[in-house]
């Protein structure tokens, strides 16, 4: 499992990852959303594995560690 980041460049703000995992994703000022720190290593709980399946722009991604 990789530390999980939110690609800015993708995006858009739909906010379904703050809605499925709020423990895990935060929505910044402008609408878009970040991995709230110390989170990055939550990708195996069912909730976040859910919120990055449904992120319609695919923008929540792992980085291998
Ligand atoms: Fe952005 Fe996807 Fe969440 S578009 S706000 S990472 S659901």
């Amino acid at each position: 499992m990789g530390e999980l980041w939110v690609d800015g460049g993708r995006c858009q703000g739909h906010a379904r990852c703050w809605a499925l995992a709020p423990e895990t994703f935060e929505i910044d000022e402008e609408g878009y959303a970040h991995v709230i720190p110390g989170r990055e290593n939550s990708g195996d709980e069912p909730n976040v594995r859910k919120a990055i399946r449904n992120c319609p722009e695919r923008a929540i991604l792992e980085r291998e560690t």
